[in-house]
Parts: structure tokens; C-alpha cells; sequence
């Protein structure tokens, strides 16, 4: 049998559920393509990730993402585990082309009735949705006519999101346009980590303005069709580190963090694209139009902010556009994946973004890690390094919330193990572990001690 084995000792004196306000949101994380599987049930048809599992060299066990943890069928079951864990609220993504199969833009009805059941069993379950409208899956039919940066996507989304918020928005209070505008960009189009996996600069800046725009033009639309609407944005962002303490490494860390942050910020805030980093950027620069930026920054109810490590940059002079690169700094507390563990990294950029922008609610929207888990010969998984993790993290945001931060909610990265994009399934991060061969569900030792700590046990 699991057991509830909880070795507290790395809990922070002085930290409980109770030191949190008892509204504050507690929930966990998923997105569609990376746990629903049912690739080809009732109606739906390739994304761009459909498409890029099938490129041999892209996904690091050759994996795809046809079955993954089966939750179109299994919801109720994972469902169950949410809220079994205590969570108040539980973000999910919606697949596009779930809604809208093809091009001929008449909405799925199957589609749009699942995820009315699938909010329709939170609800019954005391978790509050939390939709995000786009998690990377974007529709391959949308790829064929260049994807994200064909202006012609933004119209699309738009019809998407507001047939989607028409739907489900007389249930569903908190809508998030976007899911990591850089990865979007960036992975996808820069490095080609992601799908649609090209390597193109310039092509990354367009996506990039696209996708913010696609989310201003979106936020007035949500507004329209969900009464008391709360709007938001979830973005990566990451607490920099120099190398070292040399002037060039100084300014190789504001260029990076003008790129990494500051660029997805800055226009949200009505900034416009950070100043010292067009410059660099000049010959890969998209058009912008006359109104697109005042469209960018369409107030919002929340950030979102997901928060997993920071990152030490270099100056390197062979590396345009911006002549920096990633340090990996020896000697630092890593997790399986290899990301650092930076507890404190959490309050350092909450902090930051709380001191450098104007006022808004906060919500982390995703944090967590990922670790080589076994199930032990008793069926348990006793993954205490996970464990510690959001121990330690919960602490750090509570800092931030001492220090005045207005952070109003935690999602854990993720409720079961999946599809963890260009790694496959090699990397777990789930609070319940997946036997991707039987779909067996069971609660990992993390999430027993989330239990407890959300009972208000622990
Ligand atoms: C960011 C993404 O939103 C999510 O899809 C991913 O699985 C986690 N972080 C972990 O990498």
C-alpha cells in the first residue's frame, strides 16, 4: 500500500496553509496535448506537436503524443485526484483543433461538448476552471498557411476564442490567453526545440508580435462573452544571474533578460518593446502596425507567472543576435532534468516584477519538477526531492507575499506525469505518477504531503 509517509523535517518552521489567505487558489497545471491523448476521438485532427512527433530526431524517446495519459477518457479520474489532493481549482488548456477541426471554420460540436463535461465535472468537484485558450497546439491546417506568422492566425484565434468563451464562459471565470509567449516563439521558431521547429530568427520576432497581439485582441472579445471575466496572460520568466561580476557579462545579462523578459513584459505594460534591445534586433524586426502595440497592452486582470529556475548568462561575442549564451554553473542543486533549484529565484522575481511594473494581482501559474521516480516494491513512489521542492518554493512565495507581493494563487506543474513535449515521457513531473504502459494512476509522496499541508494538517 502508497504510504503517507510525510518527513517534514525540511518544512520551514512557521508555514502553513493557514499563513496563506484563505482565498488564495491552490491548484495544479496540465495542457491538453501533453495528458489527453484520444488523438483522433470525436473529430480532432493534427496540431503542429501531431506533426512534429512524427519528424524523426525531435522527440527524444521517438514518442508521440497520441495516447499520453489518456485523460479525454480518464478525466473524471484525474479529476477526482485534484481534488482528492485539496486543490481548490485546476488549470487545463483547450486543443483548437478540438473546436475547429478544419478550415471550413464550423465549430466541433463533440468537441465543444467535451470540455463543457469536463468543467462541468470540476465544478462538481469544487475546482474552480481555469482555462487556458492556447497551450502550443496550434491547428497543422493553420502551419500550411505559415502558422503564427501569418497574420491571417490571429484572425483564426480570435474566432476560436470567442466561440470557446461563448460556450463555456457562463462557467469558466478565469480565461488565459496564452501559455509562455517565448516558448511559443522562441523554442518554436528560433532554436527549433519546438514545433514547428524552424530556426529563423526574424521568423520568431513575427510570432512573437503575433501572439501578443492575437492576446490583446483576444482580452476585449473574453470580456464581451464571460460576465465578471478575469483575463491574463501566462508567461515564462526567469531571475538572471551574470557570470560573472565583469561589465561584459553585466551587459550581457540585461541583453538577455531584454529578450527573455522584458520583451513580453514591457509591451504588456503599455512600454513597447524594450528600447535597448531593438538595436540589436534591427534587421529581424517585424512590421508593426500603427495600433498593434495599444492592442498589446489591453489591460488584464493577472499575470500569470511560471516560475521553474533562473539563469546565469555570458557575454558571447560569437553568438548573435544578442552575443550572450547560458552558463551551466557547476556545484549547483539541480533537478533530474538539470534545472537549478532556486527556491529564493521565486521571490527574487516576484519581487521584481512587483517593484518594476505597475500593480496587478499575480498568479503563479505553474512551478514544479521534474525527477527520476521509481515505484518502490510496496506500489509507492517516494519522491521526497519533489516534495522538498514545493516545500521550499511555497516558502519563497510566501516571502514574497510577506515582502508585499500580490500573489493570489500557486499552481503545481502538473497534476499526473506526461507528455513532456520535446523529451517525451522521460521527464515526470507530476504530483501522481502514470504507468504509461497500464494508466495506472497513484499519488506520489508529494501529493500526500500536498494533502496534508492543504488540510491544513501539515
Ligand atoms: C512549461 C510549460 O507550460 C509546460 O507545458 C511544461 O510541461 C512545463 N513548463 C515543464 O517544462
Amino acid at each position: 500500500m502508497p504510504t503517507d509517509a510525510n518527513n517534514l523535517s525540511q518544512m520551514p518552521s512557521s508555514f502553513a496553509r493557514a499563513d496563506f489567505p484563505s482565498d488564495f487558489v491552490w491548484g495544479c497545471s496540465t495542457s491538453s496535448f501533453q495528458i489527453e491523448g484520444g488523438a483522433t476521438v470525436d473529430g480532432r485532427t493534427p496540431s503542429i506537436w501531431d506533426h512534429f512527433c512524427q519528424t524523426p530526431g525531435k522527440i527524444r524517446d521517438a514518442s508521440n503524443a497520441e495516447i499520453a495519459c489518456d485523460h479525454y477518457h480518464r478525466w473524471p479520474e484525474d479529476l477526482d485526484l485534484a481534488k482528492q489532493i485539496g486543490m481548490n481549482a485546476y488549470r487545463f488548456s483547450i486543443a483548437w483543433t478540438r473546436i475547429f477541426p478544419d478550415v471550413s471554420g464550423v465549430p466541433n460540436q463533440a468537441g465543444l461538448d467535451f470540455y463543457s463535461r469536463l468543467v462541468d465535472g470540476m465544478l462538481a468537484r469544487g475546482l474552480d476552471p481555469w482555462a487556458t485558450l492556447y497551450h502550443w497546439d496550434l491547428p497543422q491546417y493553420l502551419q500550411e498557411i505559415g502558422g503564427w506568422e501569418n497574420r491571417a492566425t490571429i484572425d483564426a484565434y480570435l474566432v476560436y476564442v470567442d466561440t470557446v468563451t461563448r460556450h463555456l464562459g457562463d462557467r469558466i471565470q478565469n480565461w488565459i490567453t496564452h501559455n509562455e509567449p517565448w516558448c511559443t516563439a522562441m523554442h518554436g521558431n528560433w532554436d527549433g526545440m519546438h514545433a514547428p521547429g524552424q530556426k529563423n530568427f526574424k521568423a520568431a520576432l513575427l510570432v512573437a508580435h503575433h501572439v501578443m497581439l492575437s492576446h490583446g485582441l483576444a482580452v476585449p472579445i473574453i470580456r464581451k462573452n464571460v460576465a465578471h471575466a478575469k483575463v491574463g496572460i501566462a508567461l515564462s520568466l526567469h531571475p538572471l544571474r551574470p557570470a560573472s561580476s565583469s561589465e561584459t557579462d553585466l551587459a550581457a545579462m540585461q541583453r538577455h533578460d531584454g529578450l527573455r523578459n522584458r520583451w513580453f513584459l514591457d509591451p504588456l505594460f503599455g512600454r513597447g518593446y524594450p528600447i535597448d534591445i531593438l538595436a540589436h534586433c534591427a534587421n529581424d524586426l517585424p512590421t508593426i502596425r500603427p495600433s498593434d502595440m495599444a492592442a498589446i497592452a489591453t489591460p488584464i486582470d493577472f499575470l500569470g507567472v511560471n516560475y521553474y529556475f533562473p539563469e546565469t548568462i555570458a557575454s558571447a561575442p560569437d553568438c548573435p543576435p544578442l552575443h550572450t549564451r547560458l552558463e551551466e554553473v557547476a556545484g549547483r542543486e539541480r533537478t533530474g532534468f538539470g534545472w537549478e533549484v532556486a527556491p529564493d529565484g521565486m521571490r527574487e522575481l516576484l519581487q521584481r516584477i512587483a517593484n518594476d511594473y505597475p500593480a496587478i494581482p499575480i498568479y503563479l501559474t505553474e512551478n514544479g519538477a521534474s525527477y527520476e521516480d521509481v515505484m518502490d516494491a510496496d506500489g509507492s513512489v517516494q519522491d521526497c526531492a519533489r516534495r522538498d521542492y514545493f516545500i521550499r518554493h511555497l516558502a519563497s512565495l510566501q516571502r514574497a507575499r510577506e515582502a508585499g507581493v500580490d500573489v493570489r494563487g500557486y499552481f503545481a506543474w502538473s497534476l499526473i506525469d506526461n507528455f513532456e513535449w520535446a523529451e517525451g515521457y522521460m521527464r515526470r513531473f507530476g504530483l501522481v505518477y502514470v504507468d504509461f504502459q497500464t494508466q495506472q494512476r497513484t499519488m506520489k509522496q508529494s501529493g500526500h504531503w500536498f494533502r496534508t499541508f492543504l488540510r491544513g494538517a501539515a
